[in-house]
């Protein structure tokens, strides 16, 4: 198949109602979208990723009028976060009305639905005028795409089109939140921090292992965001320490400078720089054939929760 690459948002909206994939630009990472109404198109996301069916899909939306189109009720929690955080890197996990087809939400009762805050989706979204499933956009278990570079070379000739736009903004997905208990419960941490998200309900919590969180979340079960070389943990460094092993063929992200020695280094002023160039750094890695990624740990705030979370995982320790 020829994936077709369109600055077009109408040309993208079309192939998008006849039910193709179409990869598309958000703030947080580019997703793979297809019309969550149809679950043919959606098998298709599937099949393209090869993501395993128990995860299920975040349905999209471009404006929160058009959560009803998915969602059977709004609890008042939901709304207040829609309101504060709307368009923007929030998941609100919702009661699914009954003809969502089951392929998106992975056969749960819930579905995921967020409205993003980018300009080029909000336009597709819009003018396809139909709830957008769409995970991000690259094969399962790889780093999310932060470009239409990275998506093309994971997904280019196995999907119908990419509108292609800027580089993603915050670079790490949205927080996954759920809203259908008494608490509100985050299932995966994101663009949008706990401390923002208790400034609005106090009471929200972090899903702790023991809370069947593997069952909550099914997309945490799965190996996540590993590139095609190893990715470790060092640090944090001072002034004249020497390099780790490996660090010849490695490269290295983080705040401080690293000891000399590293093939590639990439220096970032804070954690949210950090967590804009992450995924981008490790497969620019991986392209120039370096074997290791050493990312330097940090005290994690705000952002910083969600980076270190993808971190841990690509390093493999969950
Ligand atoms: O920023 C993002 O969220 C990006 C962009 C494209 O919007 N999308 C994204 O999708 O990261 P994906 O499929 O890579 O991750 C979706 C996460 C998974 O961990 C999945 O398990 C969880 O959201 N999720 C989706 N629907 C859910 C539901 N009904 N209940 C619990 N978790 C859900
Ligand atoms: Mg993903």
């Amino acid at each position: 198949m020829k994936t077709l690459l369109t600055r077009d948002v109408s040309e993208a909206a079309r192939v998008l109602v006849g039910g193709g994939r179409v990869a598309f630009p958000t703030e947080t990472v580019y997703g793979l979208g297809a019309r969550a109404d149809r679950a043919e198109a959606v098998a298709g996301i599937f099949e393209a990723k090869q993501r395993p069916a128990d995860n299920p899909l975040i349905v999209h939306v471009a404006a929160p009028s058009a959560v009803l189109r998915v969602a059977e009720a709004l609890p008042d929690h939901a709304r207040r976060y829609m309101d504060a955080f709307w368009p923007g890197p929030l998941t609100l996990v919702l009661p699914a009305r009954d003809d969502v087809p089951r392929i998106v939400t992975a056969g749960l009762d819930t579905v995921g639905v967020r409205m993003p805050d980018h300009p080029l989706a909000l336009a597709l979204l819009k003018e396809a005028d139909v709830p957008v499933a769409a995970p991000s956009a690259n094969r399962s278990g790889r780093p999310s795409p932060t470009s239409w570079e990275a998506v093309r070379d994971d997904l280019g000739g196995r999907i119908e089109a990419i509108l292609q736009g800027p580089p993603a903004r915050v670079g790490l997905e949205s927080t996954v939140l759920d809203c259908t208990g008494a608490v509100p419960v985050v299932l995966r941490p994101g663009g949008v921090s706990l401390e923002a998200l208790r400034s609005i309900v106090p009471e929200t919590c972090l899903v702790t292992a023991g809370d069947g969180a593997a069952a909550r979340s099914p997309g945490t079960r799965h190996p996540h965001y590993r590139p095609d070389a190893i990715v470790r943990w060092v640090g944090p460094f001072q002034a004249g320490e020497p390099a780790p092993s490996g660090s010849p063929s490695a490269g290295y992200i983080g705040i401080h400078p690293p000891p000399e020695g590293y093939a590639r280094v990439c220096r970032v002023a804070d954690q949210a720089a950090y967590a804009a160039e992450l995924f981008h750094f490790f497969r620019q890695c991986e392209a120039e054939g370096l074997t290791e990624v050493h990312c330097e740990r940090f005290a994690p705030d705000g952002i910083g929760h969600a980076l270190a979370d993808r971190i841990r995982r690509a390093v493999g320790v969950d």
